[in-house]
């Protein structure tokens, strides 16, 4: 090559080089942060960390770039990182991501992407099996839990709506029916989708977040009153702000009664499937006409990387094809190893890669020892909040997801509210401990997800009690 820079750009060498050291400075890093050095996250305002950044690229030494991109992130493997629903990739997992990007095989066609096609079937056609679900499902992967949704939902209204949107355009007054504590990617769907905000009947929930199947019944008469034409319903397995699972097996009789589409965002737990000890969570998943599983929510993936199966596999192919006729064509079968006729990605990330050598290395039992590791956790910290009085737990845990609050006797609504915003807003400054909070019926609580499987009760133990220090320093302060 004549350029110098270019050269330079693709030096194998310089490759061997960098790649060496990055690798020991991940190791190295990994160590520390799993075994809980150093803090969750430096938390700078964004005007700040951006001006910090411009002056780096101004006057800052390239040498410095790895360790400095290392150190003003969030450290995702560090025990006390209990804030949303996104794995601390298994490190093999990050070395396939890494393959990925040198091979950057983009998938659309098969020949741009022969092995990760192939694996891309291996595994969807497991994860169906284990959902499940009979020989004609089929599955592929696609970028995140939104997309997914989407696309589930596209392939709903192809199947069960009486028009043809694709084609002609859109008349029709669809909507899907799904619980109030729902992700809001599926309202988005539904909007993106040209149904309006009238498309979107929110069920409501019981007491503990799960969609309540006797106001299913009621929001489908009303939306039929309407003059809308239900094609869906959504079960979440489980919901985002609690991990609270909807009865899958109810709303799949409250479907087939109907003729609806059921689908199921499992994008957080859908995978419970693999567990003996949690699949009684998604009894009713394998009578799903589709299904949503994040990797990297439960089970140790690199973003981002997202299963959607169909129990009847040619439903994947209507989604987005042109001619209805392609539909039942005997061409359908035989084209599965062109994806993107299946996706919305024309490009497409190979991140198969990183599935496929988990479960290739490591074999099937280590998603299902995630899972029923985090999960337990979870039921252990609820008892530790249980116990105290002054602690609030927002409903028991299905999942890893807990919600709980503090409120000191003597504290009003209002109070417990502010107290509870101020102690999360601590958190995030003080950089121990990383959580997120959410609101639940109006009241503010603080929420974890515990992702990490080097958490332990004792972790929560000491993010109760900094919180209760926290919390009289901000009361004394108010006094
Ligand atoms: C239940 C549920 N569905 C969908 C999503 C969105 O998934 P993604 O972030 O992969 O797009 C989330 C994210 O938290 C979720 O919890």
């Amino acid at each position: 090559m004549e350029n110098d820079v270019l050269q330079q750009a693709y030096d194998p060498e310089a490759f061997r080089r960098q790649g060496h050291a990055l690798i020991d400075q991940l190791a190295d890093h990994l160590s520390g942060v799993m075994s809980g050095m150093g803090p969750v996250l430096e938390y700078r305002e964004p005007t700040q960390e951006w001006e910090d950044w411009e002056t780096y690229l101004k006057e800052g030494n390239p040498a410095d770039l790895f360790p400095k991109m290392l150190e003003r992130t969030t450290q995702v493997h560090h025990p006390r990182c209990v804030g949303h629903q996104v794995a601390p990739p298994m490190p093999l997992a990050s070395l396939a991501a890494l393959l990925s990007g040198v091979q950057n095989n983009g998938m659309a066609i098969y020949e741009m992407g022969m092995a990760p096609t192939a694996m891309e079937r291996l595994l969807t056609d497991w994860l169906c099996r284990k959902a499940g679900f009979g020989p004609d499902a089929r599955g592929f992967l696609t970028c995140g839990g939104t997309l997914a949704n989407l696309t589930a939902l596209l392939a709903a209204r192809r199947a069960r709506g009486r028009d043809d949107v694709w084609n002609q355009g859109y008349s029709a007054r669809h909507a899907v029916l799904v619980s109030a504590a729902a992700h809001y990617c599926i309202d988005r769907a539904a909007r993106i989708m040209g149904m309006g905000s009238q498309g979107v009947i929110l069920v409501p929930v019981d007491s503990e977040y799960r969609m309540d199947p006797a106001a299913l019944e009621v929001a489908y008469t009303k939306a039929l009153e309407d003059g809308l034409e239900p094609i869906a319903v959504v079960g979440s397995a489980p919901s985002t702000a609690t991990g609270s699972y909807d009865p899958l097996a109810a709303l799949a009789d409250f479907s087939e009664k109907h003729g609806l589409w059921f689908h199921i965002d499992g994008a957080h737990g859908g995978a419970a499937f693999l567990s003996e000890q949690y699949r009684h969570l998604v009894r009713g998943l394998e009578r799903a006409d589709s299904v949503v599983i994040d990797g990297h929510k439960m089970m140790g993936m690199p973003v981002l990387t997202t299963a959607l199966l169909f129990r009847n596999g040619a439903d994947s192919y209507a989604t987005f094809s042109q001619q209805a006729e392609y539909l039942l064509g005997e061409s359908q079968e035989e084209d599965w190893y062109n994806l993107a006729k299946r996706t919305f990605e024309c490009t497409k990330i190979s991140g198969v890669f990183s599935w496929f050598a988990v479960w290739k290395h490591y074999g099937e039992g280590v998603f299902a020892q995630y899972l029923e590791r985090q999960y337990h956790l979870a039921r252990e910290v609820a008892a530790l909040i249980t116990d105290r009085p002054e602690w609030e737990l927002a409903c028991p845990p299905d999942a890893n997801i807990l919600c709980f609050r503090y409120r000191p006797e003597g504290l009003d609504g209002e109070a417990t509210n502010q107290l509870n915003q101020a102690l999360r807003q601590a958190f995030l400054e003080e950089g121990r401990f990383y959580v997120v909070q959410t609101r639940l019926k109006g009241e503010v609580f603080l929420r974890t997800s515990l992702m990490n499987p080097f958490t332990r009760v004792e972790d929560l133990s000491a993010l109760l009690a900094l919180a209760e220090q926290q919390g009289q320093a901000i009361l004394a302060k108010g006094n």
